[in-house]
């Protein structure tokens, strides 16, 4: 599966990353990067530096600093880091981002990859839905949109309402919802099905010493947070968005009208809407996270 990966990374993003460049069921064509979890700068340096990290030969193309709408939003520092990987150190790339922007490099990729090119994106949705505004076709030029965010029939983890990445820009996720585009949502209502504890990290650390190592002491500062929100275990967020890309058939999803709030106090909630004419996307409602997450520890060389 040719894929590009539009994050913001962001321990849980770093997580995605690497299990995206180790899948042998995976051919990682680049990333772009978005604000979010860090500011744009932070997270194009953590995006080139991990691939140098892993020995992967893909492309960074640099994206939005802001919303669709101009607004400049706060980082996440307090969930993962002020670096974005916890309290690892800023690391330094040796390559720069390609002089394309985010959406001229989707929409390339889309159209010499046409009907094959899936688009996973893992932090707020802005790169996509300037695609979709620069290039008409390439809403149909990609193969599916299946993107990590929203919360349908769960509470949100940024307000009570709403999901972080949708938070964070859903004009643009009303955008790609309306595009035309085969997309699929893969929210909280599966990815905290069930947290990944400490444990986890450290059966990574042991049997892959370089890149588990890495996640596990990048995933401290992210199990620290989630704790003093009273939650055992972090999110499974977007590696589990990127494991929905090649292995559909791990997640119950509907076909539900979904329509992202964008004012008052449902801000960013991503919510069933019941006018007919809404246009209808797959909504991730349950997962075998346990094998989800043996494909994911299988990659590391974890035995299920
Ligand atoms: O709400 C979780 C999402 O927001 C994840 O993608 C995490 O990395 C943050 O971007
Ligand atoms: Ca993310």
């Amino acid at each position: 599966m040719k894929l590009i990966i539009d994050t913001d990374p962001g321990v849980d993003d770093a997580m995605a990353i690497i299990y995206a460049a180790l899948a042998p069921d995976i051919e990682l064509l680049g990333l772009t990067t978005v604000f979010g979890n860090v500011n744009i700068e932070q997270a194009t340096r953590n995006a080139l530096w991990l691939l140098e990290f892993i020995g992967q030969d893909a492309a960074v193309a640099k994206g939005a600093a802001m919303t669709l709408e101009g607004k400049t939003i706060a980082p996440s520092y307090n969930v993962h880091g002020d670096e974005g990987f916890g309290e690892y150190p800023a690391q330094k790339p040796k390559h720069s981002a390609l002089e394309e922007t985010a959406a001229e490099f989707l929409c390339r990729m889309a159209r010499e990859h046409k009907g094959e090119l899936v688009v996973c994106p893992i932090g707020p949705i802005t790169n996509i839905a300037h695609a979709i505004q620069l290039d008409p076709e390439f809403a149909t030029n990609v193969k599916k949109i299946v993107f990590m965010g929203g919360a349908a029939k769960v509470p949100g983890n940024i307000t009570p309402h709403a999901e972080a990445n949708t938070y964070h820009d859903p004009h643009a996720l009303n955008i790609v919802i309306n595009s035309g585009a085969n997309v699929t949502m893969v929210g909280l209502d599966v990815t905290m099905l069930e947290p990944c504890q400490e444990e986890f990290f450290d059966n990574l650390a042991e049997v892959s010493p370089k890149f588990g190592g890495f996640l596990q002491e990048i995933s401290r500062f992210y199990l620290k947070f989630y704790e003093s929100i009273g939650v055992q275990g972090c999110g499974f967020h977007d590696p589990a968005a990127v494991i929905a890309c090649t292995h559909p058939e791990l997640f119950s999803t509907e076909q539900l009208p979904i329509n992202v709030i964008e004012e008052g106090e449902e801000f960013g909630q991503t919510q069933i809407c019941l006018e007919d004419e809404a246009p209808k996307i797959s909504v991730c409602i349950d997962a075998d996270m346990a094998q989800v997450k043996a494909i994911y520890n299988r990659v590391f060389g974890v035995d299920a």
